[in-house]
């Protein structure tokens, strides 16, 4: 069934590793973007949508690893799956500070969390064609967040702007951590799809069902953070803002937005095109979570 692979950027190969990463959470201010509660809740939809979306992947590429008959692909899910694991446990923990800080978030991840397992789950199919195709889809939809994901990390490695309106440290060293890590591993699963699959109507269609329902998700979540948020009288989230926060560099443009899409429907996209792997792996050598992380991992004799 596989299509012919791309030609991937082989120096922008790296081998994976999850690093142990903690985050205190006691001085990041609820408007951790001072003065700017869209962008910080926007980005804050992050939180919402990791913890259950990298839990999932997990669960998919465990019922995918039998499928993988290539070592060196196989040996970079079993990182990839390391990472993602991290990362879902570290967004799930700024949850708390949020809601002690009167911003509870539990209707909206108890949908997410019914999305992920239900519907996006094992579904009661017997063994054989209907399961397989249903693992075959998920696999693509994977792929198509990872493009996404990547997008992101390279992005908020290079938001500056966030540093110069006095972002919160901690928050921006989160984010920095996992948008490297995703840098680092944005090959992966489309490595993953291409080996199993590589089908491109699968790709595109998949593609067009993961952007809209992370268009949806999204708007929702900024949504319902500025409505509850506390501290604002009348808090609102929409387009014009977002596109306004594109253009001061805060979030990402739409214009780049619209642009990253041709790219991933072209034949010849291959992740490693996008992006820096030497840019990622810097920045873990100076993240303070990361290297702490490092400074406790008992080191092989
Ligand atoms: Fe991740
Ligand atoms: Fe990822």
């Amino acid at each position: 069934m596989s299509n012919t692979q791309p030609a991937a950027v082989a120096s922008e190969r790296t081998t994976l590793k999850a690093r142990r990463v903690s985050f205190a959470w006691d001085r990041t201010p609820l408007h951790w973007v001072p003065g700017d509660p869209f962008t910080t809740h926007t980005i804050n939809v992050l939180h919402l949508l990791l913890p259950a979306g990298e839990r999932w992947f997990i669960h998919v590429y465990r019922q995918v690893l039998p499928y993988i008959h290539d070592e060196e692909l196989r040996q970079d899910v079993i990182g990839f799956i390391g990472q993602e694991a991290m990362h879902s446990q570290a967004h799930d923990d700024v949850l708390p500070h949020l809601k002690e800080q009167g911003l509870d978030p539990t209707p909206y991840t108890a949908q997410v969390d019914w999305l992920f397992e239900k519907l996006l789950g094992d579904r009661t199919l017997p063994p054989g064609r209907a399961r397989e195709w249903w693992l075959l889809e998920r696999v693509a939809t994977i792929a198509a967040i990872e493009h996404y994901t990547a997008f992101l990390g390279d992005w908020i490695l290079n938001a500056d702007e966030l540093d110069r309106r006095g972002a919160d440290p901690t928050m921006l060293d989160l984010l920095r951590w996992h948008g490297a890590e995703e840098v680092e591993h944005r090959s992966v699963a489309f490595d993953v799809f291409m080996h199993v699959d590589g089908g491109y109507r699968r790709r595109v269609r998949t593609w067009a069902t993961a952007f809209s329902a992370l268009l949806f998700l999204w708007q929702r979540g900024a949504r319902f953070f500025m409505e509850n948020d506390p501290a604002l009288l009348d808090g609102k989230a929409s387009f014009g803002q977002f596109y306004r926060s594109g253009r001061r560099g805060t979030l990402p443009s739409t214009p780049s937005m619209l642009r990253s899409i041709p790219r991933y429907l072209s034949r010849s996209y291959h992740p490693s095109q996008e992006g820096s792997t030497a840019q990622a792996v810097d920045y873990l050598t100076r993240s303070p979570a990361a290297v702490a992380a490092e400074a406790r991992t008992p080191k092989a004799l």
